[in-house]
């Protein structure tokens, strides 16, 4: 029996059998719990900026959780990262107390995290999003709980990984978190019950939602960089890595509608392009997409995302009823009269809320398994981008049995990337009408 199993199993048969089985049985002696006492091992792979709040927040909680393994590509990314969960803030509480990751323990380089999830109960998976149904895929095949990070993939061939990987993870009874964090914060989860839940807006006729801000950090690329490296480094700007920005970010939003209406959409269409995003450090997403999806019933999905500076913005979900209209912690009738609002004054940080629920869950046994939504969210937002990359209506089916895979054959620091830049150093960019998007 595997280590965590073997505690949580001696958790509950003592909890049922009570202490005389406590008295005779070697294993529940308290030399047994002093040493091992439920402690739950983690690893981290990707220890990046959200690989680093991640770890964080799995090692605010309250079970006996310790770090032993950290993975990343990039050897002065990890190190950052360490540096940053063992010292200042980190110190202040049980965080860097927390941390036991020796040196042989660090691992760098494309196959390092087969080696840290080895030695785990838990992983994070915080890598950019293309490496995610590899990284997937392993800890399921390793037996390992996981918390993963949205998107979980940037092609379909990857949501199918994904989606096998899921069925297989529910199998072996693993307890997965996806970063999709809207579902564990208090003012989503008070308005799904009364939308949802009490039909306080009636049946949900149409929605919109919107990513819309200046966008994010670029990454220059230096003399001795070979062009794997630099698209690793600078990997928001291409797509085998990031999916674009309609995947890596707005998937929040959009994944917010899906979930209200209980299902995904049926087809897309949209608009979208590079106006203000020219450079080539800008690698070939694009800057702004407009996209209508269409639901089974036949209601519309209005989604914007756009980043450009200067420009107004809005993040934020919004649905139309029956008999009225809702949006994060607020409900209103078709007049526009208020009929609730959330406060939320006191309530928890989601990112914390969505570890302190996997920990309990792994712990005491807990079914939780989101990869299944995790990788259909991804989809739709996939989904999207086809439809404003190739200017194409695109049905989910067709979209799901695309055989279109992004990723290079092979990772090492010499492979050539399928998406390379011209003599001047600018990358190809779908053309609407002529890009293949299925
Ligand atoms: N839920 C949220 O609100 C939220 C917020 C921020 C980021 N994220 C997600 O977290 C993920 C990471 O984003 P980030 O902002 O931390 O990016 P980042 O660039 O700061 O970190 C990514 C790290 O992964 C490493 N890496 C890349 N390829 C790797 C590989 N094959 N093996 C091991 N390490 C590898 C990089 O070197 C880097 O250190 C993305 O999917 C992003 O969408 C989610």
């Amino acid at each position: 029996m595997k280590d965590l199993d073997r505690r949580a199993f001696l958790k509950n048969a003592t909890a049922i059998a009570g202490t005389s089985v406590l008295l005779t049985n070697p294993f529940t002696s308290s030399a047994f719990y002093a040493q091992s006492a439920d402690e739950v091992k983690v690893a981290l792979v990707g220890c990046g900026g959200r690989g680093t709040g991640a770890a964080f927040q799995a090692l605010s909680v309250k079970e006996n959780v310790k770090l032993v393994a950290m993975a990343d590509a990039f050897r002065d990314r990890l190190d950052s990262c360490y540096n940053n969960l063992t010292s200042g803030r980190a110190k202040e509480g049980q965080v860097a107390a927390r941390v036991d990751v020796p040196e042989e323990h660090k691992f760098t380089g494309f196959e390092g995290y087969k080696k840290a999830m080895e030695l785990a109960d838990v992983v994070i998976l915080t890598t950019p999003p293309g490496f995610r149904p590899i990284h997937f895929e392993e800890a399921v095949r390793q037996k390992k709980h996981v918390f993963m990070e949205k998107p979980v993939a940037t092609d379909a061939p990857g949501i199918r990984r994904v989606l096998d990987a899921a069925e297989e993870s529910k199998k072996k009874n693993l307890k997965v978190v996806v970063g999709l964090q809207r579902h564990y914060q208090k003012s989503y989860l008070e308005t799904y019950k009364r939308v949802v839940e009490e039909g306080q807006i009636g049946d949900i006729v149409s929605a919109r939602c919107y990513w819309n801000n200046d966008g994010v950090w670029v990454k220059k690329r230096e003399e001795n960089m070979t062009e794997m490296e630099y698209q690793m480094r600078n990997w928001y700007y291409f797509v085998w890595l990031c999916g674009d920005h309609i995947s890596e970010q707005h998937i929040h939003n959009i994944d917010v509608i899906n979930w209200f209406k209980g299902g995904y959409p049926k087809e897309a269409i949209g608009v979208g392009g590079r106006e203000v995003r020219k450079g080539k450090e800008y690698g070939e997403i694009f800057d702004h997409h407009l996209v209508e999806f269409e639901y089974e019933d036949g209601m519309i999905l209005n989604s914007q995302c756009r980043h450009q500076p200067g420009t107004v913005s809005n993040v934020s979900e919004h649905l139309v009823g029956t008999k009225g209209r809702a949006t994060e912690g607020r409900l209103t009738d078709l007049k526009g009269n208020s009929l609730w609002r959330h406060r939320g004054k006191d309530d928890k940080n989601p990112y914390q809320v969505e570890h302190d629920h996997l920990f309990n869950c792994i712990v005491n046994n807990i079914p939780v398994n989101d990869a299944y939504n995790g990788a259909m969210s991804t989809m739709t937002a996939i989904l999207g981008r086809m439809a404003t990359y190739s200017g194409q209506k695109i049905t989910m089916e067709e979209a799901m049995a695309s055989n279109i895979s992004l990723a290079p054959e092979s990772f090492t620091w010499d492979t050539l990337p399928k998406s390379l830049p011209d003599e001047n150093g600018f990358y190809p960019i779908p053309v609407p009408g002529k890009f293949k998007a299925v």
